[in-house]
């Protein structure tokens, strides 16, 4: 063990300190998979006086942290590969309470989402942020990357849903940041701040989640469409018509990935396009006028085919198709972008943006996805067999270089829900402003002035 290593076991003794190559391996990785994990070592407190007993170590020590969730990210985020302490929530993992009245839950960050799921339906409500990652990520992490995922479209994104944070900042001090409260105008929010920093500010703790009441029956259906005019169009009809819960898209090269991972393929024959839709059937009338809506995509030839679940398990195999995606695609060690336009924007956007990717990968298999309701794209290029990591990696960030600037001229966000981490950081200057970078820079500096979180991830360490 390194001097500061047994400094810290010294001074917490009873925290949960790991260095098996192992456990650096396991830990000092997420999704991505493009750097060798090499932490210094990885320590999983218990308590909030852990955190800050270890905060206040890492600062005289000179050592760097990296707070770690799930490790689900999917823009290395939570990658630990220059001798970094990773610091593991995830025996912080608990309910610490309800509260009726406010109808709000509190938890530990390491909690999975699924978990705060079931816990929120345990009291009858709903926390309705949710994506295909639900089982292995962590309440901490989301907030973390202000995650998105599937029901953006009716309940919007994390961000929404905090009702308040205890933080460990940088320089160790623990922050109670809007305590739950509903109106609170009293000067700068710094839980906002907190909810998509990615870890450089602070560590989250302690999170107060808003629930919901429970949305009323839904009904899930596959559509078959021609091209993406067509899925813009029948989303426009579907959101005129239906109350949405959720309206997600994929191509027929993704639906091969995921079909030969194993999901059942739901439509006979071949086409272009897919969509996932939910949407409410409080009652009859409802499904009546869902089926009216079907009927005339048809016979406007926007849909070709379409199947609607009759059971759960049918709507669960139908969903299956969209959210096995990322697993599918997985062993192709895919270079991932993640993309938003406003809504009104994605029309254009994506007819220069299907231009580009044409143009610039001409032989490479591109597998586009994602929640399109949100003007929120996600383009997955697989690595050929036989071709060198790194000029897989080298001619992908050359194009992901000409999609940031065609995005820059779309006013759109080269990180919609993945976050900037290592993958993006280049790229951090076509969706934000030279000045707001120094500003971000300028923040960090006073929530972590010695730069001792997460530092390389968003922009690059000072
Ligand atoms: C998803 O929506 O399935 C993920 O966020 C996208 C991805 O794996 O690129
Ligand atoms: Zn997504």
């Amino acid at each position: 063990m390194s001097v500061a290593l047994d400094d810290l076991a010294r001074r917490l003794p009873g925290l949960r300190l790991l260095a098996g190559a192992g456990d650096l391996e396991h830990y000092g990785r997420d999704w991505t998979r493009r750097w060798t994990p090499a932490p210094l070592a990885v320590a999983l407190p218990a308590t909030v006086e852990e955190v800050q007993g270890i905060v206040c170590w890492a600062n005289e020590h000179g050592v760097a942290i990296v707070p770690s969730g799930g490790r689900t990210g999917l823009s290395g985020g939570a990658v630990a590969a220059n001798g970094e302490l990773v610091l593991s929530l995830e025996r912080m993992n608990r309910v610490l309470g309800f509260d009726a009245a406010d109808r709000t839950l509190t938890v530990q960050p390491g909690m999975p989402l699924e978990a705060v799921h079931a816990a929120a339906r345990g009291h009858g409500l709903v926390y309705p942020v949710d994506f295909a990652a639900r089982g292995s990520c962590s309440i901490g992490g989301n907030i973390a990357t202000n995650a998105g995922g599937i029901r953006v479209i009716r309940y919007g994104n994390t961000r929404e849903w905090i009702a308040g944070l205890k933080v460990v900042a940088g320089n160790g001090e623990l922050l109670d940041l809007n305590r739950g409260l509903v109106k609170n105008s009293s000067g700068y929010d710094f839980r906002q701040l907190m909810i998509g920093s990615e870890g450089t500010l602070g560590i989250v703790v302690e999170a107060t989640l808003k629930l919901t009441d429970p949305p009323p029956p839904a009904q899930t259906m596959l559509l078959a469409l021609p091209d993406m005019d067509a899925v813009l169009a029948v989303f426009g009809l579907f959101r005129a018509k239906l109350a949405l819960q959720a309206f997600e898209f994929f191509t027929d090269i993704a639906l091969k990935h995921v079909l030969a991972h194993g999901a059942q393929r739901a439509i006979e024959g071949e086409y272009p396009y897919y969509v996932v839709t939910e949407f409410d059937v409080p009652d009859e009338a409802a499904q009546e006028a869902a089926l009216a809506v079907f009927g005339e995509a048809m016979e406007q030839g926007r849909v070709l085919d379409g199947v609607i679940a009759q059971s759960e398990a049918q709507a669960a195999a139908l969903w299956r198709l969209r959210e096995g995606i990322t697993e599918s695609l997985a062993p192709h060690k895919p270079y991932k972008n993640d993309v938003s336009v406003r809504i009104g924007a994605v029309p254009a956007f994506l007819h220069a943006m299907q231009a580009l990717l044409a143009r610039e990968y001409p032989h490479i298999e591109v597998v586009w996805f994602g929640h399109i309701g949100d003007g929120n794209l996600h383009i997955n290029v697989l690595k050929p067999a036989g071709m060198a990591d790194a000029d897989f990696i080298a001619q992908c960030e050359h194009v992901t270089k000409l999609l940031a600037a065609t995005l820059k001229e779309h006013g759109g966000s080269i990180s919609a829900e993945h976050g900037i981490g290592l993958v993006k950081r280049p790229y951090l200057d076509s969706t934000r402003s030279a000045a707001e970078i120094a500003l971000m820079r300028g923040v960090r500096q006073v929530f972590d002035p010695n730069g001792i979180l997460n530092p390389g991830k968003l922009f690059e360490a000072d």
